[in-house]
């Protein structure tokens, strides 16, 4: 049934009936009250790129992995655009920082990496022979702190990893370090090794803060030494992240650790909004601290103070000032448009990702297949017999909602034509309750071609972009604040 003329009587007599019964019920107040709730308390405010990771995901091992990506790849756009990312999860000690949302752990003997490389190297070349020949779009080594390896121990991971994968002219390759543990000879072979971005946590400046998070001390001159020794190597991006967010971190401490930052004139800075779990459960608990009106009385105004103060110093920001999630602070000495590394999945655009390591998330991502896994965070259970990776290829339906809250997220409005030509599915009928409900509350517009969504800012978006969420994601959600409550 297309929403041509003849369905138009049975559309409007059953959204008037739909309305009245959940506005009349009070369902539409619950509803927008419990989607303010979870967005508020978890950041849930982009789009759940994944839904994965939460609901009916399956335990599968290397093979299924293999099978899923030999598939991919008969998918002609799927190929021209696959990242890479190789985690390395080990941390330098004594502990580890007290707000990390990524699975590390501190490492004891150097040999534990030895261990790890002589599965993580096999599992590589097995995975390049499915994939056979392909110029990849970029790389990410992160982790954990990559710079952790020793020089051998980083050669022999680059020399065999780049014999099976090739890079596309002018990718954007990135190497993650811990100032703490600079070495020059390191940052040598990393550049050596065609390296073309390095990104050092910084985190804050402020010693009092960071003594709360559990994290040692970089002072500002160690960090100019390293910028200035990295600006001399010739990288084309030096990048360093800062946090917004952190305990006991005031609007005043996180601008002066900013400007201090931005004195030393690193090639972009990403500052970084704490996050409780970012929808991770296991982590949740962890982060318990609940950050009273968070975003208005500390993210907002923070945000807008750095942006007037870098532009002070020569500097503009990529994002645009509604993303939560972090905002990217770039001099104005350089350009990037030959740098390519997708942070987050796109569905329209088509970017996939091969993750490599413990916890690596990866995704292959195209109208026509959607599959999300993550690589188990236990990294004494790495190996590639047993079934570490826990995912699934993503339904219809599941790939319908991701697809939306992509399109309103990025462009406000989704064009009715192509997703009847991506899916073969009515948008307007398909999720008629949920459009129903958003065109009451003034959110939603419906012309002949397109859907739009009318959000006022980020929060706004992720309070009723909600309705095109998964229940049973929204769920587990509802169910830990319940279970929060009742304690
Ligand atoms: C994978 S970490 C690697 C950084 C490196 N190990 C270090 O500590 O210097 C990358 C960045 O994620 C950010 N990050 C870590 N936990 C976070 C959280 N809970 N919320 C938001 N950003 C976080 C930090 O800014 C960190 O520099
Ligand atoms: S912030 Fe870096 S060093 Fe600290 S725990 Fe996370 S990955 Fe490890």
């Amino acid at each position: 049934m297309s929403h041509g003329e003849n369905c138009l009587d049975y559309n409007s007599l059953y959204k008037i009936a739909l309305t009245e019964k959940v506005i009349e019920t009070g369902k539409l107040d619950q509803l927008i009250a419990s989607y303010k709730k979870i967005t508020e308390s978890f950041n849930l405010i982009t789009p759940p790129w994944r839904f994965t990771g939460s609901i009916d995901n399956q335990c599968v091992d290397f093979s299924q992995v293999k099978e899923w990506w030999r598939k991919a790849i008969t998918i002609p756009k799927i190929k021209e655009k696959i990242d890479v990312y190789i985690g390395i999860p080990f941390c330098v000690g004594p502990e580890r920082c007290t707000y990390c949302m990524y699975r590390s752990h501190v490492l004891a003997d150097s040999s534990e990496i030895d261990g790890y490389l002589e599965i993580l190297i096999p599992m590589m070349a097995d995975m390049s022979e499915v994939l056979g020949d392909i110029d990849y779009n970029s790389l990410y080594v992160g982790g954990g702190t990559p710079n952790i390896l020793t020089v051998e121990q980083m050669e022999y991971l680059f020399s065999e990893f780049l014999k099976w994968f090739k890079f596309k002219k002018n990718s954007q390759k990135t190497f993650e370090n811990s100032p703490r543990i600079f070495d020059l000879e390191k940052l040598r072979l990393v550049k050596d090794y065609g390296f073309n971005r390095v990104s050092f946590g910084v985190q804050a400046f402020d010693q009092e803060v960071l003594k709360k998070v559990k994290r040692d001390y970089v002072a500002p001159e160690k960090m100019l030494e390293i910028i200035q020794l990295a600006k001399k190597l010739k990288f084309d991006q030096i990048n360093v992240d800062l946090m917004l967010g952190l305990d006991g971190q005031t609007k005043e401490s996180f601008m002066e650790s900013f400007q201090q930052l931005i004195k030393l004139r690193p090639y972009s800075i990403t500052v970084y909004v704490y996050r409780r779990g970012r929808g991770e459960f296991g982590s949740i608990e962890n982060h318990e601290k609940f950050l009273d009106n968070y975003y208005n009385s500390l993210i907002y105004p923070t945000l807008k103070a750095a942006n007037l103060m870098s532009e002070e110093y020569g500097y503009h920001n990529l994002c645009n000032n509604d993303n939560l999630e972090f905002q990217s602070f770039v001099s104005k000495e350089i350009t990037f448009n030959k740098f390519n590394y997708n942070t987050r999945p796109n569905l329209t655009g088509g970017n996939s990702c091969l993750g490599f390591g413990p916890s690596s998330v990866s995704y292959i991502t195209s109208p026509k297949m959607v599959v999300n896994y993550r690589t188990d965070p236990d990294i004494t259970r790495f190996n590639c017999i047993d079934a570490i990776f826990k995912g699934k290829q993503e339904t219809v339906k599941e790939t319908m909602q991701i697809y939306i809250l992509e399109m309103l997220y990025r462009n406000k409005q989704v064009d009715l034509e192509k997703f009847q030509q991506f899916f073969g599915i009515d948008l307007l009928e398909e999720f008629i309750f949920e459009i129903t409900c958003l065109e009451y509350l003034d959110k939603i517009k419906v012309d002949s071609k397109y859907l739009y969504f009318d959000y006022k800012d980020a929060m706004d978006y992720g309070i009723y972009s909600k309705f095109f969420y998964d229940r049973r994601y929204l769920a587990i959600y509802e169910n830990y604040l319940t279970q929060k409550g009742g304690e």
